[in-house]
C-alpha cells in the first residue's frame, strides 16, 4: 500500500515536472516521511519557476523562516491560494524544516519531527521541569517518547 503510494507520488511529480519542463524536486530520506502528493505537486508548480529546487532544499528553515521566506517569494510573483500555502508551507517544514526544541512550541515539534501531539507535549513538559536540552542525547531522558522515529530526524533539531 505504502509502495503504491509512493509510486504515485513518484509518478505525479514527474507529469507535473514534464508539464513544467523541470526536474522533480528532492525529498527527504526520512524513512518515515510521508509524502503529501498534493504538496509535492504544488511544490513543483509553485517554486520550480524561477530558481531550481536544491537551492530551496539545501537550507533547513524554521516555521517562521519558511513562513517569511514564502512571503517574499509570493512578492516576487509566485502564485498560489491561502490553503495552498499552508499545504506547501506544511511540506517544507516536514522535509526541509528546523525546530529549535528549547524554544520551540509543541505545534512545531510536531510540524516539523513529526512526533505524535503526546511526544510533543511530553519533550516540553520536560524542558519546562528541568530546563535546556543540552543536546540530542538529553533528549533520551524525556520519558515514554518515540526516539527511534526521532533519530531519523536529528539533523532536524537545533539547540
Ligand atoms: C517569480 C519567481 C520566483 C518564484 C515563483 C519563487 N521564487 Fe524563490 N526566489 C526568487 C528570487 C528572485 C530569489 C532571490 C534572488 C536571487 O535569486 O538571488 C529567490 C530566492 C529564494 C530562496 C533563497 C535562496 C537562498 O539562496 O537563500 C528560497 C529558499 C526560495 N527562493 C524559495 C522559494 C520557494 C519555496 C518557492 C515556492 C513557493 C519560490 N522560491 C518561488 C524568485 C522566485
Amino acid at each position: 500500500m505504502r509502495l503504491i503510494a509512493v509510486a504515485v507520488v513518484a509518478w505525479l511529480a514527474t507529469i507535473s515536472a514534464a508539464a513544467t519542463r523541470q526536474p522533480t524536486p528532492p525529498t527527504s530520506q526520512a524513512p518515515d516521511m510521508r509524502i503529501d502528493e498534493q504538496a509535492v505537486g504544488l511544490f513543483v508548480r509553485m517554486c520550480n519557476e524561477c530558481h531550481d529546487t536544491g537551492r530551496i532544499s539545501s537550507t533547513r528553515r524554521t516555521r517562521t523562516d519558511w513562513e517569511n521566506q514564502i512571503g517574499q517569494m509570493v512578492e516576487k510573483g509566485a502564485k498560489g491560494t491561502d490553503k495552498e500555502i499552508e499545504t506547501l508551507i506544511g511540506y517544507l517544514l516536514r522535509t526541509f524544516g528546523k525546530v529549535y526544541i528549547n524554544n520551540a512550541q509543541a505545534d512545531e515539534i510536531v510540524a516539523v519531527l513529526t512526533l505524535s501531539q503526546k511526544d510533543a507535549d511530553a519533550i516540553v513538559a520536560y524542558r519546562a521541569a528541568n530546563g535546556k536540552f543540552v543536546d540530542f542525547d538529553a533528549l533520551k531522558k524525556v520519558p515514554g517518547i518515540d526516539m527511534k522515529k526521532l533519530e531519523t530526524r536529528q539533523d532536524a533539531v537545533g539547540f
